[in-house]
């Protein structure tokens, strides 16, 4: 089997596992919320992703294993709102894993995971899995600090705020190629 295949098959398992989870309103809400400077909606994929591979190598339950990394930092601004920046370090695993809870059916090995997966802020996950997403999470977080606060991304990012990008995302309508007037000299 060439690379590309395997990653397909890998890409399309690991789709199957978090798409019910994804599609959830209150995970797509997750799209609005700024992390690391990206949005925590694309950072809850990363950390699953990377979580999903870890735990299948290792021949442990990767699917608990990545809907634990998936749901990691299931919470919106408004769980919140009454809490300092510590105190969000601290506890925003519990909110995240009484979310999940809440909205989707978890194991007691997934519940776990998420709420002790800022170790040493919390207890020490107690599964193989838990202890996975809380590296996978920290070395993903690592990066995308990085990726987001250099001085290139920041000059960037300045600049596409002031000139935005075209978007050639939308089809076009017309089929037909431009026609330049070229004036002759
Ligand atoms: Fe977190
Ligand atoms: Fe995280």
């Amino acid at each position: 089997m060439l690379n590309t295949d395997v990653n397909k098959t890998l890409r399309d398992e690991f789709n199957e596992i978090i798409e019910p989870y994804i599609n959830h309103p209150k995970f797509q809400k997750l799209k609005h919320e700024i992390h690391h400077g990206i949005t925590r909606f694309e950072h809850s994929i990363r950390v699953a992703w990377y979580t999903f591979l870890w735990a299948k190598r290792k021949g442990l339950d990767y699917v608990a294993a990545t809907v634990t990394g998936l749901c990691h930092d299931f919470f919106i601004e408004e769980d919140c709102e009454h809490l300092t920046t510590l105190e969000v370090n601290k506890v925003h695993g519990t909110i995240a894993a009484k979310n999940a809870q809440k909205h989707f059916s978890i194991n007691e090995l997934v519940y776990d995971g998420i709420a002790n997966h800022m170790y040493p802020f919390t207890d020490k996950p107690s599964s193989p899995e838990g202890v996975i997403v809380q590296y996978v999470d920290k070395i993903v977080a690592a990066y995308e600090f990085f990726i987001s606060y250099n001085p290139v991304s920041i000059a960037y990012k300045k600049a596409a705020q002031m000139f935005p990008e075209p978007d050639y995302t939308q089809t076009l309508d017309n089929e037909v190629g431009p026609t330049l007037s070229l004036k002759r000299r």
